[in-house]
């Protein structure tokens, strides 16, 4: 390997800076060179790719979003598309690549390395819902975002001795709204993955919880679920206490790294580079049992993911 690339693809998640970061200092201070994508594969697709230095990366590391921006590509689902990224791979020379994103870009990943660009995938997420890794990049930050957020909601939620729904992304997984949901104290919380849609369940524990002198009643729901303002109405109309819903939404994908996202992000971006340098393809960076580790990318796509059974038991425990 002599030149590799870098692209962010998909959902932009706080850390992808430090990611890109370490892949280019490893990388140059390995003796290779390193170009970056821009706009994940659309870039790739339509040539906008920017020769990387060690200065290119300064003074980013503590910065949200990505310095080469990010896109969902849909032409890159098709076999045209793929000829057209190799074909701009190969003019500019780049025979390894490192794609930072989820599992849409991880699938995109494996196209290339079957085209022969060798390419290995870094997690970077908000929604952590990577099945073969215990860790991907954004997710930290964007639950402590959501907790401070959640934390100011239930200030003026008590002061008006109210209820307060408040979504948070996660897409179809629920890890964002089951930390959030521990970590703020919430009454009800509200997993996709265990949702049973018994709304006259979560309308009896807020009555049940008036009786007994609360003033307040949080229900952290996932987007997963979603209907948000929906159920605030049947809730309020149902119990005859005032109900708001708000929808944390985009703020959730920004803001500067946590010390987690930045230190992980690091590593990773570091492992792709260094697995690269073997010759290695078609891998994917993961953190699991507290060491970082490489899958073949097919087998981790392959793989499930589901809430864990005891911390579901705990934040039912803790919430009643
Ligand atoms: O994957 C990250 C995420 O923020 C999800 O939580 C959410 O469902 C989705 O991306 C939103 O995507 P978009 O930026 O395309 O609206």
């Amino acid at each position: 390997i002599k030149t590799i690339g870098v692209l962010t693809s998909g959902g932009d998640a706080p850390g992808m800076n430090a990611a890109i970061r370490a892949v280019v200092r490893t990388a140059i201070n390995k003796g290779l060179k390193v170009k970056g994508i821009e706009k994940g594969y659309n870039g790739l697709i339509n040539n906008e790719i920017v020769d990387m230095d060690k200065h290119s990366v300064s003074d980013i590391i503590q910065k949200g979003g990505t310095i080469l921006y990010t896109a969902r590509c849909l032409e890159f689902m098709t076999e045209e598309g793929v000829q057209k990224a190799v074909e701009n791979c190969r003019k500019a020379g780049i025979d390894g690549m490192v794609v930072i994103g989820g599992d849409g870009s991880f699938r995109g990943a494996q196209k290339l390395a079957a085209h022969g660009i060798n390419t290995i995938g870094v997690p970077g997420t908000i929604d952590l819902d990577i099945a073969c890794t215990e860790y991907t990049i954004g997710f930290d930050t964007a639950v402590n975002t959501a907790m401070e957020a959640i934390d100011k909601i239930r200030d003026t939620s008590t002061s008006h001795e109210r209820c307060s729904i408040i979504e948070v992304m996660g897409r179809n997984a629920g890890y964002i709204a089951l930390w959030c949901g521990i970590a703020n104290g919430a009454e009800d919380i509200l997993l996709p993955e265990r949702y049973d849609c018994d709304e006259q369940a979560i309308i009896n524990h807020i009555i049940e919880g008036r009786k007994k002198g609360k003033k307040h009643h949080l229900i952290i729901n996932a987007e997963g679920i979603g209907h948000s303002t929906g159920m605030a109405r049947r809730i309020e109309a149902a119990t005859g206490i005032e109900t708001r819903a708000t929808i944390l939404g985009y703020m959730q994908r920004g803001g500067s790294p946590t010390c987690k996202d930045r230190m992980y992000a690091s590593i990773m971006g570091s492992y792709a580079v260094d697995l690269l340098n073997e010759g290695k393809s078609n891998r994917l960076v993961a953190y699991k049992n507290g060491a970082f580790i490489d899958y073949d990318i097919d087998e981790a796509l392959a793989m499930k993911k589901d809430i864990n059974e005891y911390e579901f038991d705990v934040s039912n425990l803790l919430s009643r």
